[in-house]
């Protein structure tokens, strides 16, 4: 994927053909997120032309970022969703994703929220013996026949952060393959609740090789043949998300949308099989920055620090899993200005507050502006109020270089609201 934000020949990082610091002088509150709208088009239109020939639908995960008009914009350009929660369900319902391109996924969901995504007709996948059942009896409720998906852990080594790996033996996602025959007897006994149309796995998040998901998909369809084998029509595989994406910004080669289709492709086609994707990161991620300003900068014995006003309350990625994000100021400096390796910190009162460490910058001045990049996903839908940093609002740049407003930021009001008449 390409860099929707680059520093251009006068030394200002630019949104497509929008300064960020034009940006800034305007916003009513900082930190904030701004996104590239072209550039989700852009990440849309990769994976679509790479499904090209193949039955799919693509399924995005809106855990990563879920932002209504970011969703409805994914919508609109063919894409259904993976949701994780009964709230993630009524977000899609809102944003009008069609319940045929909609899953439902998660190791604990309740009853309630099956009852609802029975009556709405999306994907249901059995994660276990006790999900099993709440589903039967959300389709009793609901007097309706779910379609459902096996979510099988294939145990393939993502190679990743253990935080973000998921489909390995020991997992609490998903059943293990031993205990495959006893889930196809129990759907079996089920025929007028369970219709078993496909099989799932998910491996991880942030793999970059393709390998990875070829040798489940090789697994998986192994599986398939086993469940056919038993009577069963099964129609799809999902293969889950978790291409990963350039966080470094080192110009190092990683496998695109095209690379990932292309390495299970055959697979797909031999077993004639519909294929479903769930990228969150993939789509997401490389399309905001997280705009900030310098509030100073200190030096405590051997360490020197740029203190922003965002931090782990707004991203708390580096502080979770020790990721990194690229980071780099706004705007150009004097010169002469010395460069020096900083620790890029926020204000809260803890010392895992950091969103880079030792990074090579030019020493900034007060007010400069500084950017978080790849904060598409995982950032603001991961934000919380610690230390009562309301979480900041959103905006996007679009096609015609315009700039909207596409969520509010929260107010010390909104706080209030939690106690009011109590
Ligand atoms: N499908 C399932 C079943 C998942 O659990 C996930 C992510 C996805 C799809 C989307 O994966 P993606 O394409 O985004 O890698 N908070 C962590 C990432 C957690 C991912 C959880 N599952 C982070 O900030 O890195």
């Amino acid at each position: 994927f390409d860099h929707c934000f680059k520093k251009l020949d006068d030394g200002y990082l630019y949104c497509e053909g929008t300064r960020v610091e034009d940006v800034m002088e305007v916003v009513e509150r900082r930190p904030f997120y701004l996104y590239s709208k072209p550039q989700i088009t852009r990440n849309v239109e990769a994976y679509k032309d790479a499904l090209e020939g193949l039955n799919s639908i693509i399924g995005y995960a809106i855990k990563a970022n879920n932002n209504l008009k970011i969703l409805e914009h994914l919508r609109m350009l063919g894409c259904g969703a993976v949701l994780v929660s009964g709230n993630e369900l009524r977000l899609a319902i809102h944003a009008g994703f069609d319940p045929k391109k909609c899953i439902f996924n998660g190791n604990g969901k309740l009853l309630e929220d099956l009852v609802l995504a029975a009556q709405k007709g999306v994907f249901v996948n059995i994660d276990s013996e006790f999900d099993l059942d709440n589903i039967v009896e959300a389709a009793r409720i609901a007097g309706k026949k779910v379609n459902v998906l096996l979510r099988i852990n294939p145990d393939v080594d993502p190679q990743v952060h253990p935080y973000v790996a998921t489909g390995n033996k020991n997992s609490k996602f998903g059943i293990r393959n031993e205990k495959l025959e006893w889930f196809l007897d129990a759907v079996k006994a089920h025929p007028n609740e369970l219709k078993l149309v496909g099989a799932h796995c998910h491996l991880g998040s942030t793999i970059t090789k393709v390998d990875i998901f070829r040798d489940a998909a090789q697994i998986m369809v192994k599986y398939i043949d086993q469940i056919r084998a038993e009577g069963f029509e099964l129609h799809y595989l999902n293969i889950g998300g978790g291409l990963g994406i350039d966080y470094y910004h080192t110009g190092a080669v990683l496998p695109t949308p095209k690379d990932l289709i292309d390495t299970v492709r055959d697979l797909v086609l031999s077993r004639n099989l519909n294929l479903i994707i769930e990228p969150g990161r993939s789509l997401i991620a490389n399309t905001c920055c997280f705009v900030n300003r310098v509030t100073g900068v200190k030096t405590n014995g051997t360490k020197n620090f740029v203190v922003i006003d965002g931090s782990m309350a707004e991203l708390i990625r580096p502080s979770l899993y020790d990721a990194y994000q690229h980071i780099e100021l706004i705007s150009p400096t004097p010169p002469d200005t010395e460069v020096s390796r900083f620790d890029v910190v926020g204000p809260v009162c803890e010392s895992a507050d950091f969103l880079g460490k030792d990074r090579e910058l030019p020493t900034p001045s007060r007010g400069t502006g500084l950017v978080v990049h790849d904060a598409g996903a995982y950032c603001m839908s991961m934000a919380s109020t610690y230390n009562l940093k309301m979480r900041p609002a959103e905006y996007w740049v679009e096609e015609d270089g315009s700039v909207s407003k596409i969520r509010h930021p929260e107010s010390f009001e909104d706080h209030l609201k939690f106690f009011k008449d109590l």
